[in-house]
């Protein structure tokens, strides 16, 4: 069961497993439902609750998440991907590691391909009560960290600036852009992550075109919101760059 829409590699592989794929939408404010995704999931299977969510970039608050795994049924396994957990500075934002301890159902997913900037180099962790560790293990490749991976994510760690500098820079990015589309009329979504869900108020999908004629790259098409443009934060001078080219774009005619 996750959300729509949502990170769907997840999806992907659980159809492949042979699990049939629930999706529910998400609500008005962007946050997971979460009634309606412990409804569905009523058989057990797993709840996949993206926080921050890709590709909204928008949180499920924590009480809401904290109550929700609290009172579920210990046959489903929530899993909590927390890829953007460094971008998340919002009060309502909190990572659902510490409840581990008291929750045999719970399984909360990391990754350096975010903050760490390793995207690529596939290295990221689970964190769970050792008897679910030990049954993923089973379905776990026998060689699927590399040494590189390992010795550029340990570096990560003993790196006291590698967080604290990518968030500022990541922030100052972020609020420059958003700065710039509000000047401009664009509503986002409210972004705790490192990317913007920008409403077009129109369809996306020749846009993302158009700016691919001026070698600015941008997400794909989420059918669940086909008129919002997904768009990383990356450099200042990319932010200047994605804006100048955004501006010609959007003045043609739709
Ligand atoms: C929510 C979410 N989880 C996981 C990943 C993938 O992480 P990894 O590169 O470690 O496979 C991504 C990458 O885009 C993501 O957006």
């Amino acid at each position: 069961v996750a959300a729509d829409p949502t990170f769907e590699a997840i999806l992907g592989y659980a159809q492949t497993r042979g699990a049939s794929v629930v999706k529910v939408p998400l609500t008005a404010t962007y946050a997971h439902d979460l009634p309606a995704m412990g409804d569905a999931a009523k058989d057990g299977g797993v709840i996949y609750i993206c926080n921050p969510n890709n590709p909204t970039a928008s949180i499920t608050p924590k009480t809401e998440l904290r109550d929700f795994i609290a009172k579920s049924a210990p046959t489903t396994m929530i899993l909590v991907d927390e890829a953007y957990f460094h971008f998340a500075d919002s009060a309502d934002y909190e990572s659902m590691i510490p409840l581990i301890k008291d929750h045999p159902n719970l399984i909360v997913a990391r990754t350096f391909s975010k903050i760490y900037g390793m995207a690529g180099l596939r290295c990221g962790y689970a964190v769970a009560q050792p008897k679910v560790i030990e049954r993923m293990r089973k379905h776990q490749p026998w060689d699927s960290i590399n040494v590189m991976a390992l010795s550029a994510a340990l570096a990560s760690l003993k790196d006291p600036e590698q967080v604290p500098k990518g968030q500022q820079l990541n922030k100052a990015a972020r609020d420059f852009l958003m700065h710039e589309l509000d000047a401009m009329g664009y509503q986002q979504v409210p972004s705790q992550a490192n990317f913007v869900m920008i409403d077009l108020r129109r369809p996306v999908v020749p846009v993302i075109q158009a700016m691919k004629e001026r070698n600015v790259e941008v997400g794909r098409l989420f059918p669940a919101m086909p008129n919002h443009m997904r768009l990383t934060v990356g450099k200042k001078t990319e932010m200047e760059s994605f804006l100048a080219a955004f501006k010609k774009v959007m003045a043609t005619a739709a």
